[in-house]
């Protein structure tokens, strides 16, 4: 993971560098540092923890130059300390690093027995020390970075400056995304748009094995083989203003609210209000009509969201989906050919694993869609089509909006799907479509839990072990509950499918363990009952979310019910989310921890 940016400026870098940081915490958060040339020299300000931490670091001791490079960490190598943060120095050279360099050991061994000192844990310091063993047997930053990046393995977004060069900065990317940002009189470097969006809505993309070499007036790419080419200038969309919380106390308690709202702006571009049918621009690059299987890939809560999607493409256009989580698909070598189709879903668009899969599909020739939040991201660019989530920008590391808006898109996907294959009746599409459209409604509607769910929330804070469980497209959301409670409020958490639980998991029931069951009164409603009846003779402590019916028709005593509205099954999925992840948000609340930013976690997971 990790975020990084580069300056030559004509101003002062060092505030700038944190602006840009700010914008690139969602990359980690673990340390933060920069370094700047005073007078030819590098000086550096590093921090472990967030990155006010740093920023008071620069207001006890503040730092002068004009170019400059930055880094906020999610620590692969190395504790979170200070000695760890980057940037690091050898010598003359100082550098950041997204990524992780995979024979760090043995170019440790390598530069140990040469006789220099390495003083981190890191694996990026070794980068540091062979491009300064070039530069100190006389030759320039541009050739000793030349001969270095061959013989770093693993993946790598680099920004580096060099002692004595004021005019002078040198990137390089492998696996890891990297932009050049072009300013007037000045030129930068970063992860990615967002990270320049102070500086500059103009962007060139670096390629896969590029490397640039930068000045404030000139840029020159090279490719992998070290030829110098040419990439395209484009003008990003990225907002430069920095998100703010509103009324909210957290990022994710606002982004849970703005559901309503993001989930009617996403379905208004992929369904057609007025013939109630799906309007899919750009499916037709997925061929669903000839389609024998549909391959969907994701991580975290955006393969549940994938997951779902699974039950409407088989139930809605009988089109068999295999779907499996990117760090496992990656290696499996499933057998794919141009006849394919393969679907990715990814709310950064820069998920390290997603990002592989993808490229694994691509190269045995099948067609490629994503569903992202960010349009500019490496996944989209390197789609055949991309189906955007208008979820807007999401901070809290939790996903909640672009989760639900990513089913809004899978539901509509599936419906186009399923009157292309000749599934779906006219008549049903427009049912189906009809009951799409009342998501802002009816979410609007799960909100007014709040209060309850608040209650039932600080009763779950006390416990050290949850279930949760569900059928159906119930049953990822149950994934889904489980995840947001243990990533947020550190309490361990499972989800199961209900019917999966007399085997095995039914052991870990007693008075103590709460059971979160999600059974909206649907055709297998019942089955979940039994299920539920078997934890609360067994003295679980049930929290059921259903339904009027369902309440009506539990049979057994919850120890709370939470009930929503009833709805079709198509949208239950969708609206049966936010419960969750309202349990999630204020148990995490009760328990003192950091909602927006849990321990250990980052928004954009770029290393496998
Ligand atoms: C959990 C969560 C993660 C992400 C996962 C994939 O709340 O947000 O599990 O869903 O890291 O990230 P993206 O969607 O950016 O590919």
């Amino acid at each position: 993971m990790c975020g990084i940016v580069g300056i030559l400026g004509g101003e002062p870098a060092a505030g700038r560098l944190v602006d840009s940081l700010k914008r690139l915490e969602y990359r980690g958060y673990d340390s933060a540092g920069v370094a700047t040339l005073i007078e030819g020299q590098i000086v550096r300000r590093r921090a472990a923890g967030k990155l006010r931490n740093l920023e008071t670091a620069l207001e006890q001791a503040p730092l002068e130059g004009v170019t400059g490079i930055g880094h906020t960490r999610w620590a692969t190598h190395g504790a979170p300390t200070v000695n760890n943060a980057h940037p690091h120095q050898a010598g003359k050279v100082a550098l950041v690093h997204n990524g992780i360099i995979e024979n760090y050991l043995e170019l440790r061994e390598e530069i140990s027995a040469s006789g220099a000192i390495l003083d981190t844990e890191t694996d990026t310091e070794v980068v540091a020390h062979l491009i300064n063993t070039g530069l100190a047997d006389g030759l320039s930053p541009q050739d000793a970075v030349a001969n270095v990046l061959p013989r770093l393995k693993g993946a790598f977004a680099l920004a580096m400056m060099f002692a004595g060069q004021n005019d002078l900065l040198i990137g390089a990317r492998k696996g890891s995304p990297l932009a050049v940002g072009h300013g007037t009189g000045e030129m930068y470097l970063g992860s990615d748009a967002i990270a320049l969006s102070p500086f500059t809505d103009r962007i060139t993309y670096l390629e896969e094995g590029d490397w640039v070499v930068m000045t404030r007036t000139s840029h020159q790419v090279f490719d992998k083989d070290n030829k110098p080419v040419s990439r395209p200038e484009a003008k990003s969309t990225v907002n430069a203003a920095l998100m703010d919380k509103g009324n909210y106390k957290h990022f994710m308690a606002k982004e849970i609210h703005e559901q309503p709202e993001v989930l009617g702006h996403t379905l208004s571009q992929y369904v057609d209000y007025t013939q109630n049918k799906a309007n899919v621009a750009g499916s037709e690059q997925l061929r669903f009509k000839d389609l024998s299987r549909l391959v969907i890939t994701a991580c975290g809560t955006a393969y549940l969201a994938g997951l779902v999607g699974k039950y409407w493409f088989e139930k809605y256009a009988r089109l068999p989906v295999d779907i499996d989580i990117a760090s496992e698909f990656r290696y499996r070598e499933t057998p794919l050919s141009s006849a394919d189709s393969a679907l990715f879903i990814s709310q950064s668009g820069e998920t390290a694993d997603t990002l592989a899969s993808l490229r694994y599909c691509k190269s045995q020739g099948a067609s490629i869609g994503a569903i992202v939040n960010v349009p500019e991201s490496t996944i989209a660019r390197e789609s055949d089509v991309i189906f955007p989530t208008i979820a807007g920008p999401e901070v809290g590391v939790a996903s909640t909006k672009a989760f639900t808006c990513q089913l809004a898109v899978l539901a509509a996907l599936a419906l186009q799907a399923g009157r292309e294959r000749g599934t779906l009746t006219f008549e049903e599409e427009a049912k189906l479509v009809s009951e799409l459209t009342e998501l802002p409604t009816l979410t609007l509607k799960a909100l007014s839990n709040e209060v309850e769910i608040q209650k039932l929330s600080q009763q779950l804070s006390k416990a050290t072990n949850a279930l949760y469980l569900g059928r159906n497209t119930s049953f990822p959301i149950a994934l889904e509950g489980a995840l947001k409670l243990k990533e947020l409020s550190y309490i361990h958490a499972e989800g199961y499918a209900a019917g999966e639980l007399k085997h095995g998991p039914i052991a870990l029931i007693d008075e103590n363990i709460p059971v979160v069951v999600i059974a909206p009164f649907d055709a297998i409603y019942e089955k979940t009952v039994s299920n539920m009846q078997e934890v609360a003779a067994r003295g679980g402590r049930i929290i059921l979310i259903t339904d009027e019916r369902g309440a009506a028709q539990c049979g057994t005593s919850p120890e709370t019910v939470v009930v929503l509205p009833e709805m079709s099954d198509i949208v239950a999925p969708i609206v049966y989310a936010l419960p969750v992840q309202m349990i999630a948000y204020h148990t995490a609340v009760f328990m003192g921890t950091d909602v927006d930013q849990p321990r250990n976690l980052a928004k954009s997971v770029t290393v496998e």
